[in-house]
């Protein structure tokens, strides 16, 4: 029965912990012209690589897949056009 509860705890534990870590605040990609319409990380290093106008934090964490952790605003798109 020990054993049981022993994993039970543990189930919900890590979805748990999962979700308290995804709420880590996480700045969105602004709604701006600089950030329209940009579908490859590419695009976003011609201004947030290391050596150009608007560089990433030195504490920034180092993995290069920007959409896996910034979303776009959750302003509805503008209007195509
Ligand atoms: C044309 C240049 C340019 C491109 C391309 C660009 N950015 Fe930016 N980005 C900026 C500038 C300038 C700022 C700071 C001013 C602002 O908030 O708009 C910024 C701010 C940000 C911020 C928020 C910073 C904060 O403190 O709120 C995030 C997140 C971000 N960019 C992510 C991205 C991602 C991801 C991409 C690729 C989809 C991207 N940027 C492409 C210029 C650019
Ligand atoms: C592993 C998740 C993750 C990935 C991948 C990621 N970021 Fe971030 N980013 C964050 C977090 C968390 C912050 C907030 C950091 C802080 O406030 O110190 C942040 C902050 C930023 C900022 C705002 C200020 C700064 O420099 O810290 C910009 C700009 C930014 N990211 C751009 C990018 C771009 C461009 C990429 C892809 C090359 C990228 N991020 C990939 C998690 C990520």
């Amino acid at each position: 029965m020990k054993k049981h509860i022993f994993y039970l705890t543990l189930i919900l534990i890590v979805p748990l912990t999962l979700y308290i870590l995804s709420l880590k605040t996480v700045v969105p990609i602004p709604s701006d012209d600089n950030h329209a319409g940009i579908t490859e990380i590419i695009g976003c290093l011609e201004c947030h690589a290391d050596d150009k106008g608007s560089p990433k934090k030195k504490t920034h964490p180092p993995k290069d897949q920007c959409f896996n952790c910034h979303k776009a605003d959750k302003k509805p798109p503008a209007a195509k056009g």
